[in-house]
């Protein structure tokens, strides 16, 4: 019998999350491939960056702080936040999973929409609480639907404005009306990964939000807009208790030295990052008037990607763009959610689309 027949059983909690299965490498396809399937900028960190990626690994062999206490203390000088409203983390996934140990617990409910990113089922799950799952009406949060969804057993909402994966935001009016119905003792976490590339006037401005809403705290990243999603660091704000809770339950050092630089000296340089977020959004822009062009449908986006509602014909799309080098994100049934790339990739994307979308779905 194996050595490993059984062993020690885990929670049962983690038996409704998937297991992480690497993916084979995914065969080139006709020469270059393109990953335009996780949302990242198309941009190699600004030589600068780089430079203070290679200064700060000299430090390699001496541990971070347990907290970024420089780059907690940058980024509440930038919001002219008090430092005890700052949250750090490895990544804001890395916040969430703080997020979930400080404040849910088997039974608990989590409100979020759906399809919304990806990682919400896994950090309820991951608690041991239960998922309330609210559809997305014309590829936007519902709102309505979505407080009508909180009970008292609900411990936390989780409203990602911009939504991943379909790109649409509903606008700062629409949350602070949406916020006032929900029950004070109700955590709600407005994620803004996106946030940098929304570029509205009636954009939703989660760090002032949270000045006055104690039950609010707002994740943001390092990863898209910045470019540097390898180094893992997101950050957050929230009311002092709330902030001193994710904290406890942070990893220890959770935000590398090398990270922590990298972060800290792209809050130097943010006219030339500013002007490559430009760029992208000129980019995607560009890209959905031409598609709709093309006759496909593509939600209005105020993110780095683009989401095409293809229902049925998803995964077809999908693999088809696949085969020319464009791997993007099937959501089957729903979507194929797009990054806005360079321009190459975006030109070649033009040039597949119409076909790639009259494939036939062979189910
Ligand atoms: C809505 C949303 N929140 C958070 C994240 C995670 O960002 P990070 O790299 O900071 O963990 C992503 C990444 O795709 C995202 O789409």
């Amino acid at each position: 019998m194996s050595r490993f027949a059984s062993s020690p059983a885990p929670r049962t909690a983690l038996d409704g999350i998937p297991a992480y299965v690497p993916k084979p490498p995914r065969p080139p396809a006709r020469g270059t491939s393109y990953r335009l399937f996780l949302n990242e900028n198309p941009f190699p960190p600004l030589p600068s960056v780089r430079e203070a990626i290679s200064r700060a690994s000299d430090g390699s062999n001496h541990y971070p702080e347990i907290f970024p206490t420089r780059l907690a203390g940058a980024l509440a000088d930038k919001y002219d936040v008090p430092l005890d409203h700052v949250v750090t983390g490895p990544g804001s996934v890395g916040i969430y999973q703080q997020i979930g140990q400080a404040f849910l617990a088997p039974g608990d409910e989590v409100v979020y929409a759906w399809p919304s990113f990806e990682a919400y089922p896994i950090v309820t799950r991951m608690a041991g609480a239960r998922p309330v799952e609210v559809r997305l009406r014309d590829h936007t949060h519902d709102l309505d639907a979505l407080a009508a969804a909180v009970t008292p057993r609900t411990r936390a909402v989780l409203l990602c404005e911009p939504n991943n994966p379909t790109g649409t935001a509903v606008g700062r009016a629409a949350v602070e009306a949406f916020l006032d119905d929900i029950p004070d003792d109700v955590l709600v976490v407005l994620d803004e990964a996106y946030v940098e590339f929304s570029g509205t006037a009636d954009a939703v401005d989660g760090v002032a939000l949270h000045r006055e809403r104690p039950n609010l705290i707002t994740l943001r990243t390092f990863s898209k807009a910045y470019g540097l999603a390898a180094w893992r660091v997101g950050y957050g704000f929230a009311s002092p208790a709330v902030a001193e809770a994710l904290r406890k339950c942070a990893v220890p050092c959770g935000v590398g030295r090398i990270a922590e630089e990298a972060a800290l000296f792209s809050l130097t340089v943010e006219d030339e990052l500013r002007a490559r977020v430009e760029e992208i959004t000129k980019e995607r822009d560009r890209l959905r008037d031409a598609l709709v062009g093309q006759g496909l449908p593509v939600a209005q986006s105020r993110t780095n990607f683009l989401w095409l509602p293809l229902g049925a014909g998803a995964d077809a799309f999908a693999r088809e763009l696949e085969t020319h080098g464009l791997l993007t994100r099937s959501f089957p049934g729903d979507g194929v959610r797009v990054t806005v790339g360079g321009r190459e990739a975006n030109d070649l994307l033009l040039s597949v689309a119409p076909a790639a979308a009259r494939v036939p779905d062979p189910s």
